[in-house]
């Protein structure tokens, strides 16, 4: 299949391509460059062994998505692009709103147009909010905590709505838990902008002598040390999940919502010895207060992922350390921050003449 990959120059969505091309799918990526690195590109290239079309595409620039839908013609969207940090958009909710939401809608008007009826979406376990059981099965209470979790919410319910008026529409709500690690050349990795807010890219940074220590937020919640409990999944085995997510709609012609974890809480503690074993590094840390609207402990039940899409976790926490660690350091400074956008991210729609897609890279 021909697979446009939308935010593919992204964290989760770059690995994403490279198990697309091992699967023998063709790979177009549209990415804005919000939040991603022109340098990604020749590695990715590279990795994937084969040619991998790159355009420079904001998804709210209807003209430039069309163009985009004419030049190729898709079998299929994987729509990774979205903004992501949970504080920032409680600081700027409607650049999420717009980001986020207003994309997707402009990414499913214009696959309708051009008959493209399969997508796969990057969902989040945040739809969960404080979930009040775990493991979190599909069918638990969904809530919304902040913005950011709000436009996944949204988009899983204007993409449900499209479904159900279009009854050849199909799609597939992928609900990551905490992705971390990196592909194993080392090459490919998550690249946060400024200081990182999520745990394993702040582990890294520690580790590598960029950030002077670990705050852990909270050591007194009911949890095996203390610390919040989460389920993280190696990056490249969520990737592999896509491929299987986008092959069982085709094969059994339906919709599908799943969680994708292992299945198995981690605590912070047990997650910074882990990677002091895989690195050989030591991660000096603080308990400090908690953080707020942290939960203390959640995990998928990732079954019904195993059931329907034959897919499983297979990578174990200590596999994640160790990639995550190549990665970091290999790439002390990620893709180098002279080349990104700043932590603000200005966004800016880039300079689409509406007669072409330019490929930027
Ligand atoms: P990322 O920021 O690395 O990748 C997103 C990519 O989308 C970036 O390359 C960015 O430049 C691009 N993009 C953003 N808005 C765009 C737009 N309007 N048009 C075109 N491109 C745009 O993030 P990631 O970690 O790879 O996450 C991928 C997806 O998975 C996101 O939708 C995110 O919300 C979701 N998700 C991520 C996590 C996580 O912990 N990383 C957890 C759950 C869900
Ligand atoms: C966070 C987001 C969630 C988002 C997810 C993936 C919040 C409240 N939640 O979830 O919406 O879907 O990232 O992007 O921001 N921790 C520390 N010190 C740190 C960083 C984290 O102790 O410097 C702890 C946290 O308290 C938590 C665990 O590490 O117990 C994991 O944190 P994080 O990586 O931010 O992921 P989530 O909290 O699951």
């Amino acid at each position: 299949m021909r697979i446009l990959v939308c935010g593919g120059a992204g964290y989760i969505g770059s690995h994403t391509c490279l198990s697309l091309a091992e699967r023998g799918h063709q790979v177009v990526v549209a990415d804005s460059g919000v939040n991603s690195s022109a340098r990604v590109v020749p590695r990715l290239r590279r990795l994937a062994g084969m040619p991998v079309p790159v355009h420079r595409v904001d998804l709210r620039d209807r003209g430039a998505l069309s163009v985009l839908f004419a030049t190729y013609r898709f079998d299929a969207v994987l729509h990774f692009a979205a903004l992501k940090a949970v504080g920032d958009s409680c600081r700027r909710p409607l650049e999420y709103f717009d980001n986020n939401i207003s994309g997707t809608i402009v990414l499913l008007q214009t696959m309708q147009a051009a008959g493209v009826r399969r997508l796969v979406f990057s969902s989040s376990a945040t739809v969960y909010g404080e979930p009040a059981q775990v493991p979190v099965r599909e069918d638990a209470a969904l809530s919304v905590m902040n913005p950011y979790g709000r436009t996944k919410l949204v988009a899983e319910q204007l993409i449900g709505d499209l479904c159900t008026a279009d009854t050849g529409f199909r799609a597939a709500n992928l609900r990551y838990f905490n992705p971390v690690g990196a592909h194993a050349s080392g090459l490919i990795g998550e690249d946060p902008c400024g200081e990182p807010t999520n745990l394993m890219p702040y582990i890294c940074q520690v580790a590598v002598g960029v950030r002077e220590k670990l705050r852990v937020f909270g050591g007194d919640y009911p949890t095996v040390d203390g610390t919040g409990v989460r389920d993280y999944i190696h990056v490249v085995d969520l990737a592999r999940a896509h491929v299987d997510a986008l092959e069982y709609m085709v094969r059994e012609d339906r919709s599908v919502t799943v969680n994708l974890g292992t299945g198995r809480g981690v605590s912070v503690l047990e997650l910074v010895h882990a990677f002091e074993r895989a690195s050989g590094r030591r991660i000096p840390y603080e308990i400090v207060d908690r953080r707020p609207g942290d939960a203390a402990s959640v995990f998928a039940d990732p079954s019904l992922a195993q059931e329907l899409l034959g897919w499983r976790a297979e990578f174990d926490v200590d596999a994640m350390c160790r990639d995550a660690w190549r990665w970091q350091a290999m790439n002390p400074e990620g893709y180098r921050t002279s080349v990104r956008r700043t932590p603000v991210m200005r966004v800016r729609r880039p300079k689409i003449v509406a007669a072409r897609v330019a490929d930027a890279y």
